[in-house]
């Protein structure tokens, strides 16, 4: 191997400290160093690790991130801590702050609205859809026959195939067609399932179309483009909510009351259903808490997220997730939000700690877990416009980010007990501590010079 190489053919065939030894030559200047700092992330147990590396593929080490808990949620009367894995400092401190504030205010309350996933495959044909219409029936019952061996089980728990609808798109596309089916998957997250009950489809409409005697001899080709489930499930979908009388909200920094604080928390909610721009970031604070749950119990955040952000421009304008209203003197804050979750399957019991969250959770369904997850959201979002509304985000924000600087700058313990004194009534700033802490070791220095 060449060390000016960055190329590789065969790298998944490598052994696991191959791969290391291959990435750490050619990429890194102290490659003795990197090799070793990889290794040392690897698990003490090798069982364990061995269960880490199937998650994915050419694992060479474990990445890790802080796992933390919120704890004080209250939610339909039932208190929870929640695990959050996340690298943002304030993230949790501000979910724990919303969890306790509302906890002495009814806490949390959640409904589930539906549960129903989506799939589709998509397909041309150049046919007329009256024609396919008039047989939908028959084909219908054809599809749910031949799927029967892989709904078998998801049907004994209660779940299977809801609905298949044939959705006609030759308007938009000539020849282009859908089977949208509607499924039910317990507390699975039912990518899987899904995804093998549309590939049977796919397959069954081939030859439905190819046998059938009512379609002429240029109606039998069915071009199948792609089976897969969609990760917009608008109808698989929770509500949360809090609510108090305006005067129980009490003061709030600033010397707010607790009226002008209701009137500029809903502004600060209009806004970001007027304007995009603060949609995004509005939204984006809803998904640190959510992503941070959805982690911690090993559910896939990228489809929860991509569904969020299209549910969220449903009327075809971005707009905010939560809202927000000052009604007979009560103050209101909720959200709907599409949540695909699974409490069973996928990695929610392979990976060793998101087991664990489950059990803190209290082995939750997938509804429950839902609902546990939209309340974290919320609470989230009530932190950072309650914040952002009265003293700004910066002081809370760069007073959990202090301990990272002071990490950075390899502060001492001393040095550290210095600096939290030091920047107490002080703003944060990257260059400000770094300049203290120039001034405590030179100071420091000085001091035991003879
Ligand atoms: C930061 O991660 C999230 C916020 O920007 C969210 C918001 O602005 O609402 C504080």
């Amino acid at each position: 191997m060449s060390s000016g190489k960055k190329t590789i053919s065969g790298f998944s065939k490598l052994s696991k400290r191959g791969k290391i030894k291959w990435i750490a030559e050619h990429f890194f200047k102290e490659p003795e160093h990197v090799v070793r700092e990889l290794m040392s992330y690897w698990h003490g147990d090798e069982e364990q690790q061995k269960v880490l590396d199937g998650f994915s593929e050419n694992t060479i080490s474990n990445f890790p991130m802080p796992y933390g808990v919120a704890p004080n949620f209250l939610i339909n009367g039932k208190a929870y801590a929640v695990p959050m894995v996340i690298e943002e400092s304030s993230v949790v401190a501000a979910a724990s702050s919303a969890a306790k504030y509302w906890l002495t205010r009814g806490g949390f309350k959640t409904e589930i609205l539906g549960t129903k996933k989506v799939g589709q495959v998509h397909f041309f044909w150049n046919g007329r859809a009256q024609k396919l219409e008039s047989v939908f029936d028959d084909l219908k019952i054809q599809l749910r026959k031949d799927a029967a061996d892989i709904t078998r089980n998801m049907d004994k728990r209660g779940g299977g195939i809801l609905d298949i609808e044939l959705i006609d798109f030759t308007e938009k596309e000539k020849g282009y067609y859908q089977l949208r089916a509607t499924f039910e998957t317990c507390d699975s997250m039912g990518a899987n399932f899904i995804n093998s009950v549309l590939e049977q489809f796919a397959n069954t409409l081939d030859r439905f179309m190819a046998d059938h005697p009512i379609f002429d001899e240029d109606e039998r080709d069915v071009e199948v483009i792609m089976s897969i489930l969609s990760n917009y499930t608008p109808e698989c979908l929770v509500r949360t909510w809090v609510e108090c009388r305006v005067e129980e909200l009490g003061h709030f920094p600033g010397g707010y009351t607790s009226a002008a604080m209701a009137k500029k928390f809903c502004k600060a909610v209009r806004i970001a259903h007027l304007d995009p721009h603060r949609a995004t970031t509005h939204n984006k604070g809803i998904f640190n808490g959510i992503d941070a749950v959805v982690l911690a119990t090993a559910n896939d955040f990228r489809a929860v997220e991509a569904c969020g952000h299209t549910y969220a421009a449903r009327d075809g304008q971005y707009r905010s997730l939560s809202h927000c209203r000052v009604e007979n003197g009560v103050f209101r804050f909720w959200m709907d939000i599409p949540l695909a979750l699974g409490t069973v399957g996928g990695l929610t019991k392979l990976h060793p700690i998101a087991k664990r969250s489950l059990e803190l959770l209290g082995h939750p369904s997938a509804e429950e877990l839902m609902q546990i997850i939209a309340a974290v959201g919320l609470a989230q979002n009530f932190a950072a416009v309650r914040s952002l509304v009265t003293t700004g985000i910066q002081q809370g924000h760069m007073k959990m980010h202090l301990q990272n600087i002071l990490n950075h700058f390899k502060a001492s313990e001393i040095e550290a007990e210095k600096a939290q004194a030091f920047f107490a009534d002080r703003l944060v700033s990257f260059t400000g501590v770094r300049e203290f802490l120039e001034g405590v070791r030179e100071g420091a220095s000085l001091s035991v010079k003879p």
